[in-house]
């Protein structure tokens, strides 16, 4: 709280409003009164509006700043793992040793899915992108557990909170091995989460491969930054849906709907698409030439980002992550890295880049890296949902846990007037 407050001054009126301030970051107008003016704000794409209170995630756009829980993002890239965060994400804490133990062993009793989740797939064509099925998928889960979704029970939440994080790498892995025509991989829980991840993705029941140490590190950091990332448009899509008490699995449905967008989680698997459009060095300067022409749609993907005005601290780590992937793949001189390290460097000198503060965000290198495990492109943006679901879940239970309402956005009306029906 603070005592500031703002002043508006309407049609010679004075209207005076509250403000607010957070632990960090900027301080916040609270214009709900203005209805009772006959004012709404008008702020399209939500640039300068907070729409909710949480204690999740911070971002400081200018100082390229993420803290999950106060903690920053390279230190627990560094030092923790994709299950700790889902820990630290949920309950605020790092884990003790016994509370991680727990955590973890709840998670592998919840891997698998009810054996009739797999009819859902026989429904899709081969050739549906794996997030059209992921989708649909995990929407389909609000069609199970009922003996427990009170949402206003905490233990409710909680075990749905498990079956996400524990079944979405098992349904990630399905939607990938339905397009290639092979049969589903079981999870086998004496592998970790990353591993188990990339078993059942790549292992057949004709046998078993293993992944280089390094490779699995690679992969349960790519989950752990893409958890969360505050109040972006996938995660206001599960807020919005959670207002109205929607079912938990059919709002995470809505965020995996929203991620799959290539302005928001779709980037990845455009980063690769476009840097495989450029196709050599030589033909970067074309591209950038068209990225910066107003008359022309294409833009760099995996550039620029509507809080980071600086470096994404997660494009920092994956660029670090992604050129230990591929010095232990052997494809140090990969071409697409070579295109990509160009154009990060031209996007730091151009003129145009830098006016506007687009910097590479998180999605500029992950594609390189899925690409170089043998990850097809039409999954990077279901791995990033199934990273995401963790952040989702986190805020829809931030907000159910305590009072809401529902989310209901008004407009500036620009249509007719009130006219009759013609005689
Ligand atoms: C994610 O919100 C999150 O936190 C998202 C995310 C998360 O973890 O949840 O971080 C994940 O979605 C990362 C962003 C991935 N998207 C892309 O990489 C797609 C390419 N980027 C752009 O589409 C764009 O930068 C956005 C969508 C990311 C941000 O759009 P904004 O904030 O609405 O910015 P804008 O469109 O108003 O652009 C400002 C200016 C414009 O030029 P002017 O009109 O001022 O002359 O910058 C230009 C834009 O044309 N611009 C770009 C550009 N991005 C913005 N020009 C060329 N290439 C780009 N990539």
């Amino acid at each position: 709280m603070t005592d500031k407050k703002a002043q508006l001054l309407v049609d010679g009126k004075t209207i005076d409003l509250p403000m607010y301030s957070g632990t960090v970051g900027p301080d916040v107008i609270d214009v709900r009164s203005l209805v009772s003016e006959g004012l709404f704000t008008y702020d399209p794409g939500f640039v300068s509006t907070a729409a909710c209170e949480s204690a999740i995630t911070y971002i400081d756009g200018g100082k390229g700043v993420l803290l999950h829980r106060g903690y920053a993002i390279d230190d627990l890239a560094e030092n923790s793992d994709y299950l700790e965060l889902c820990h630290l994400l949920l309950h605020g804490e790092l884990p003790t040793k016994e509370e991680s133990e727990a955590f973890r062993a709840t998670v592998r009793n919840h891997t698998m899915v009810h054996d009739q989740v797999n009819q859902f797939f026989r429904g899709f064509r081969r050739d549906a992108h794996p997030m059209a099925i992921m989708c649909g998928v995990v929407g389909a889960l609000s069609a199970f557990y009922h003996d427990s979704m009170d949402i206003t029970e905490a233990q409710d939440r909680e075990i749905a909170g498990f079956r996400l994080i524990a079944k979405m790498p098992t349904i990630a892995a399905m939607c990938y091995k339905y397009s290639i025509g092979q049969p589903f991989m079981y999870p086998n829980n004496d592998l970790g989460y990353a591993e188990n991840f990339l078993h059942m993705m790549f292992s057949t029941p004709a046998g078993d491969v293993k992944f280089d140490p390094a490779i699995v590190r690679a992969m349960d950091r790519i989950f752990m930054l893409h958890a969360d990332h505050e109040q972006n448009a996938s995660t206001s899509t599960v807020r919005l849906a959670g207002s109205t008490g929607a079912n938990p699995f059919a709002c995470i449905a809505s965020g995996i709907a929203a991620l799959w967008g290539p302005a928001h989680g779709g980037a990845n698997e455009a980063v690769l698409s476009m840097l495989n459009e450029i196709g050599d060095v030589a033909n970067i300067d074309e591209f950038v030439a068209k990225a910066k022409d107003k008359n022309d749609p294409f833009r760099l993907m995996g550039f620029g980002h509507r809080v980071y005005k600086n470096f994404d601290p997660r494009a920092k780590v994956m660029r670090e992550t992604c050129e230990e992937v591929l010095s232990v793949l052997g494809l140090e001189n990969d071409p697409l890295l070579k295109i990509a390290k160009r154009l990060e460097q031209i996007a730091l000198e151009d003129e145009y880049f830098i006016a506007r503060k687009l910097y590479p965000n998180v999605d500029f290198y992950s594609g390189i890296i899925l690409k170089a495990i043998g990850i097809p492109e039409s999954m990077f943006t279901v791995i990033f949902a199934m990273s995401r679901t963790i952040g989702w879940f986190a805020h829809w239970n931030e907000m159910v846990s305590e009072n809401y309402r529902i989310g209901r956005p008004r407009q500036l009306y620009k249509g007719y007037d009130k006219r009759d029906y013609p005689a």
